[in-house]
């Protein structure tokens, strides 16, 4: 038994299903279901025994402390968070209520759960915090990519909630002992993303033939990892990383976002030549910037690759047509989630930057 938190929204649904799929044991998933999350995503686990799900938070001491005790899962999983950079823009107390509070209170009741272990379970037990690559800041166009040895830089309250997270995470294996494993990933992309991201955003804006809004020049580079990527990772690291280590996760793939949209328009092209909106990449229109905008993430993931012998399996290419196709077959998903506070998301942060 694992008990993964935040298992309902696009990595972490990703993770679950994958999970299950390849391990084959039980799976405890807390999720608060905020704008975020999605049961839909889990749809194919409607009737698996091997999947129980709990509506709740992780900063709820007692629900944690219950569920603990109910199941004593033999390691957690932490995907839970506020993940959007923009709405950490517009409304940063909730990315500290949950990165940072959540976090802690989560925390403190593995501390408890963990301390009343015997010693070989104690021993075998891992928390597994999920992180991001957004903690180090951003690099120059000649930089060295992001190592685990790069110091913190975060610009963002997104980045600032997450960072403030993995600091307690070090401290708790630090101080106390706790058998903490931390994954610094880079910008994930594929089925299931909710479209407030950049490539899930564009592919659902494209085939409806509005704008596809570029924030500035549209230079500013990501390194992208296909989600099903970054889920065998934390499989791997979980597996055999050593208790207290940092490991960084990346696509090798460092991308422009302007390039990432015309790579979606010519993609779309192909697979709608009827549309009336061929070339789709007519629809681009640049916007006002991300107030402290990130120039360049770049991720050297040369540490897992060399003492867990993991590494990508997915390019960009081969990647982001699996996606267009998913977005493309899956439709009614894409609009379930397109309809009520999404659209309110979208007047908020894009009829300010001059579209609607
Ligand atoms: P997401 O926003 O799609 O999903 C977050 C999930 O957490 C949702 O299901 C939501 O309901 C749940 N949640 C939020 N607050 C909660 C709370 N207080 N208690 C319980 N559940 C709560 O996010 P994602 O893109 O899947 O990211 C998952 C994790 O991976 C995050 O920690 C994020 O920082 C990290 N990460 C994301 C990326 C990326 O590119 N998306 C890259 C690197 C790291
Ligand atoms: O690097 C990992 C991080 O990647 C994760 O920790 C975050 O949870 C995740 O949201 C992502 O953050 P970004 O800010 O990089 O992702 P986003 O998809 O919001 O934006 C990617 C790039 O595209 C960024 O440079 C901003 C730009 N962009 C984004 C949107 C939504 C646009 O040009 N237009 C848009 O409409």
């Amino acid at each position: 038994m694992i008990l993964v938190t935040g298992g309902a929204g696009f990595i972490g649904s990703n993770f679950v299903l994958d999970w299950i799929g390849c391990e084959g044991t039980p799976v405890v998933n807390l999720d608060k279901l905020t704008y975020a999350g999605n049961m839909e995503n889990l749809a194919n686990l409607s009737n698996d025994h091997r999947h129980i799900f709990v509506h709740g938070d992780i900063g709820d001491s007692a629900l944690v402390g219950d569920l603990l005790k109910k199941h004593k899962p033999r390691a957690i999983v932490n995907f839970a968070a506020e993940s959007h950079v923009d709405r950490s823009i517009y409304g940063p107390a909730d990315f500290v209520h949950t990165n940072v509070v959540g976090t802690f209170n989560l925390l403190e009741e593995v501390r408890s759960y963990w301390s009343a272990l015997a010693d070989e379970e104690k021993n075998t037990f891992r928390f597994l915090h999920v992180s991001t690559d957004e903690v180090y800041g951003s690099l120059g166009p000649d930089d060295a990519p992001f190592t685990e040895e790069t110091p913190y830089a975060p610009n963002s309250p997104y980045s600032a909630s997450k960072a403030a997270s993995d600091h307690l995470v070090r401290a708790y294996h630090h101080t106390y002992g706790l058998p903490m494993l931390t994954t610094n990933c880079s910008n994930n992309y594929g089925p299931y993303q909710f479209p407030e991201k950049l490539i899930a955003l564009m592919i659902l804006n494209a085939t409806k033939g509005r704008s596809l809004p570029i924030y500035g020049d549209g230079q500013n580079v990501r390194d992208w990892l296909y989600v099903g990527d970054h889920c065998e990772a934390i499989r791997v690291v979980l597996a055999k990383g050593i208790v207290g280590e940092t490991y960084n996760i990346g696509g090798w793939n460092e991308k422009a976002n302007l390039d990432v949209v015309h790579t979606i328009c010519a993609i779309l092209d192909e697979y709608l030549p009827n549309s009336s909106f061929v070339p789709h990449v007519s629809l681009i229109t640049y916007v006002k910037d991300r107030p402290g905008h990130d120039r360049r993430y770049a991720i050297d993931a040369h540490k897992i690759e060399r003492e867990l012998g993991w590494k990508p399996k997915e390019n960009f290419e081969t990647g982001i047509r699996k996606t267009v196709r998913w977005y493309l077959d899956n439709m009614a998903w894409v609009e379930n989630v397109a309809s009520g506070n999404y659209q309110n998301w979208l007047a908020q942060n894009y009829v300010d930057r001059g579209i609607s």
